[in-house]
């Protein structure tokens, strides 16, 4: 069975397919991408309405790309699988209206899919696919849980952030250092030349007992830090911005170990998964593989590049949720999205 995927909650066009078969893991056949970061540049964020408009551009060359690279007809595509949410609504309903058109003029089922789970179970892309269960880290710019994951659509939430995301957090204090958009690998190349332990900045909610997160404070704390560095922070003979963003990097990554080993402890798992943009954080691997490799514990990641938002992991998820069978695709083209849609609220 091949599945198109459509992925456009937000300011990546990503196309893919998928092949799967019997009990296998899905197969991808093919993806393509389009970022539309340069084009945000110029404003420090996302804006939604160019976001809406670039996708209608992107969506249907990158198809044709992705058929062709697969080698492979539109007419032998089987599901036609589209982010429903969450994301923002102008972008999730260029992919889903897309998704149900093809769908509509090819004969073929569609099939919304939560974008965090397309990133949950993004990990069985890789040459090295992790077995059910699993603890899961989710950190996107949108989310940063903790889950337990038993099978495909059997998640049970174990912690997640009570405001700011993690990738919010690399974003703001990236943007105070005036890094620009996506702060987050550009705060993290910057960190790799300053000392970590250069400033104290708070870990917040670290002993709170419990798996939560909370990063909302720490941009305070960042803000507060810059200020009092003032000239230093953009002076070229100055190592102050680089060691601003270590530190900054070294509370982020601190958390989101040491709450990442507590949420093994407390589920007795032996397997974690890393999946959304800040996954693609190398001092947060370093880190997670050296506490895991310590404590014998599988860790399981995506690949680098399908990390952040991407076709691939919105085809997946589809695949393996009409293959577990928790999933029916269906010929209702009355397609609405999900711009705010809890992950818990989607599976329970
Ligand atoms: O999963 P994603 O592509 O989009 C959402 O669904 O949010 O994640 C984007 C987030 C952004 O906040 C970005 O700054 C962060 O992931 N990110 C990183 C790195 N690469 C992407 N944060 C830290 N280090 C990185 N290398
Ligand atoms: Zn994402």
């Amino acid at each position: 069975m091949l599945i198109l995927g459509i992925e456009s909650s937000c300011d990546e066009t990503g196309v893919a397919l998928v092949e799967c078969a019997d009990a296998r893991v899905p197969q991808l056949r093919a993806h393509a991408l389009h970022s539309q970061i340069q084009m945000h540049q110029a404003y420090g964020g996302v804006v939604p309405e160019l976001a809406s408009r670039d996708h209608i551009r992107r969506v249907l060359p990158l198809t044709r790309q992705v058929m062709s690279d697969a080698g492979r007809a539109l007419a032998d595509v089987d599901v036609v699988a589209f982010t429903r949410g969450p994301g923002l609504a102008g972008a999730l309903l260029v992919g889903a209206g897309v998704a149900c058109a093809l769908g509509a003029a090819l004969e073929r089922p569609v099939l919304g899919i939560h974008h965090l789970e397309g990133h949950l179970l993004s990990p069985f892309l890789s040459a090295d696919p992790p077995e059910f269960p699993f603890v899961a880290l989710l950190v996107s710019g949108g989310h940063t849980q903790l889950m337990r994951v038993d099978a495909v659509g059997r998640y049970e939430m174990l912690g997640e952030t009570i405001d700011d995301a993690a990738g919010e957090a690399f974003d703001k204090s990236a943007k105070l250092m005036g890094l620009g958009y996506p702060g987050g690998p550009a705060l993290a190349r910057l960190a790799e030349q300053g000392d970590p332990a250069a400033f104290r900045l708070p870990r917040p909610l670290l002993h709170s007992g419990n798996l939560d997160f909370s990063f909302a404070g720490l941009k305070t704390a960042v803000l507060t830090q810059a200020r009092k560095l003032e000239g230093r922070l953009d002076d070229p003979a100055s190592t102050a911005k680089a060691d601003l963003a270590a530190s900054t990097q070294a509370a982020i990554v601190e958390v989101l170990v040491k709450k990442s080993l507590a949420a093994l402890a407390q589920t007795g798992l032996r397997r974690i998964v890393v999946a959304g943009g800040v996954g693609a954080n190398r001092e947060l691997r370093r880190q997670l593989d050296a506490a895991c490799a310590q404590r014998g514990v599988r860790m399981h990641y995506p690949e680098l590049h399908l990390c952040t938002d991407n076709g691939a992991m919105i085809a997946m998820a589809a695949a393996m949720r009409l293959q577990a069978g928790v999933a029916t695709a269906n010929r209702d083209y009355a397609f609405d999205v999900r711009p705010r849609w809890p992950l818990d609220a989607a599976f329970s």
